[in-house]
């Protein structure tokens, strides 16, 4: 990761954005919605951005939103990057990088996930507790940067207790039910066999996905405040006696989309100062 690069992305965006950002949202498959929901907002395409990859999914969409949510200033990615998609651990993590750059203190990223855990259902929230890097790669692997971050960063409050605490706060102020568990980050694309998702839950995984670690990794390390938030978008491998598709996420999180923009917003509106 070249701190240079960095500070020319967080350079551009500075003179095209009017406030600093306070908090930062990675939003995932079928939940960039919320982006929709900024106000005065100013849109910049990644591919307009110095040294920012291009996004290439379907029912992603490439661009960092800056403005006003709930009161506060944030600032979203519309579409992230994926390892599967061929990019980098680092590449994957720039704009974490460049978000912390701009002064972000707090982030929220989200995903849809697989349920591995049997009680769960589609359709479910998951608040993120803690997950297990099962990607066979790390983004901070090479030189590092101490400017950015310890060499070898502690992990095990990667997902901030007083942030899980306010989440579930307003959960239960806006009455909703949270499942809580671990997040397994698997690279894709082809979706799990019958075989490993077993293996995953003797494991301790509850929920599985294609994104999400390489993010928190390098949040961790850039000292943010971090919620993950999964919307448990289909049962994984094996446990319905059913094919997996894309459209069936996209479908889930199309149902879930009210909660989920009311549960963010809420969590953003009280937010208690870092
Ligand atoms: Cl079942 N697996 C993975 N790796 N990612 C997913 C998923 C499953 N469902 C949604 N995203």
């Amino acid at each position: 990761m070249n701190l240079n690069d960095v500070k020319e992305a967080a350079a551009f965006l500075q003179e095209n954005i009017e406030r600093k950002p306070e908090i930062g949202l990675i939003l995932g498959s079928g939940l960039g919605v919320l982006a929709d929901e900024i106000e005065n907002p100013v849109s910049i395409g990644y591919k307009y951005i110095p040294h920012f990859p291009e996004s290439t999914v379907a029912g992603h969409k490439g661009q960092l939103v800056a403005g006003t949510l709930e009161g506060r200033q944030v600032i979203a990615m519309q579409g992230r990057f994926h390892y599967y998609e061929g990019y980098t651990m680092q590449q994957v993590t720039f704009p974490v990088r460049v978000m912390k750059a701009l002064g972000i203190d707090s982030i929220i990223v989200t995903n849809a996930a697989g349920g591995i855990n049997k009680t769960f259902n589609p359709g479910d929230l998951m608040l993120i507790d803690d997950h297990i890097n099962n990607m066979g790669d790390n983004p901070l692997i090479g030189p590092n940067d101490n400017q950015m971050g310890d060499r070898f960063p502690d992990m095990s409050k990667a997902y901030d207790t007083l942030f899980l605490d306010h989440a579930d706060k307003c959960a239960e102020r806006i009455g909703l039910t949270m499942q809580h568990g671990v997040y397994v980050g698997n690279t894709g694309p082809a979706y799990e066999t019958p075989a490993e998702i077993k293996m995953l839950r003797a494991f301790g995984g509850d929920a599985v996905g294609m994104s999400t670690v390489p993010e928190v990794t390098a949040a961790a390390h850039s000292g943010l405040r971090v919620l993950g938030i999964s919307c448990i978008s289909n049962m994984a491998a094996g446990i319905l006696d059913q094919p997996l598709t894309h459209d069936e996420v996209i479908e889930t999180t199309e149902k879930v989309k009210e909660d989920f923009l009311r549960f963010v917003k809420e969590i953003i509106r009280t937010l208690p100062n870092n």
